[in-house]
């Protein structure tokens, strides 16, 4: 028992530890500046016809080549969709994917080019 009670007090820290690395790491600031500026979204444009128009369409109107899936891919061009998501819930859906459909998740596009996608999105939604 006495070399029990040192590994069985270790126990909660050991579960801690597993379920902070299975559990989503929080989004990051937004980078306000980053989703007003012109490169980003010329950035996120680029990324967007290379990984994501397939599905969302090349006009990001959401009629790609891959439109008919059990779900549909969003309608970035819809001027009520901003109003419905935020940035943060824009990072967060292209970091983690969609559960259950076909949105996957990018996470390996990494910060920037996720937050450059962002600024590209909420720009084809709120026309200037
Ligand atoms: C294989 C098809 C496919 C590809 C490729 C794809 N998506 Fe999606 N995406 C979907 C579908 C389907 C949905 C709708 C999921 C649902 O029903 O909630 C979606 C939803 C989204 C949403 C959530 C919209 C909302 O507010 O509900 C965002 C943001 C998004 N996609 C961005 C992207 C970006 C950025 C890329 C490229 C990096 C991408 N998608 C690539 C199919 C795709």
């Amino acid at each position: 028992m006495r070399r029990l009670l040192p590994a069985l007090a270790a126990l909660p820290l050991a579960l801690w530890g597993c379920s902070a690395d299975t559990s989503p790491a929080p989004p990051p600031e937004v980078p306000e500046a980053r989703l007003a500026s012109d490169g980003a979204r010329q950035r996120g444009r680029e990324i967007f016809l290379e990984h994501c128009a397939l599905c969302h369409g090349e006009e990001a109107n959401g009629l790609g080549a891959r439109r008919n899936l059990s779900s549909r891919p969003q309608d970035f061009t819809d001027p009520s969709w901003p109003q419905r998501t935020t940035p943060q819930e824009i990072y967060l859906v292209i970091r983690d994917g969609r559960r259950g459909t076909a949105m996957a998740s990018w996470k390996d596009l990494g910060e920037r080019q996720t937050w450059d996608l962002v600024a590209y999105l909420l720009s084809v939604a709120r026309p200037q």
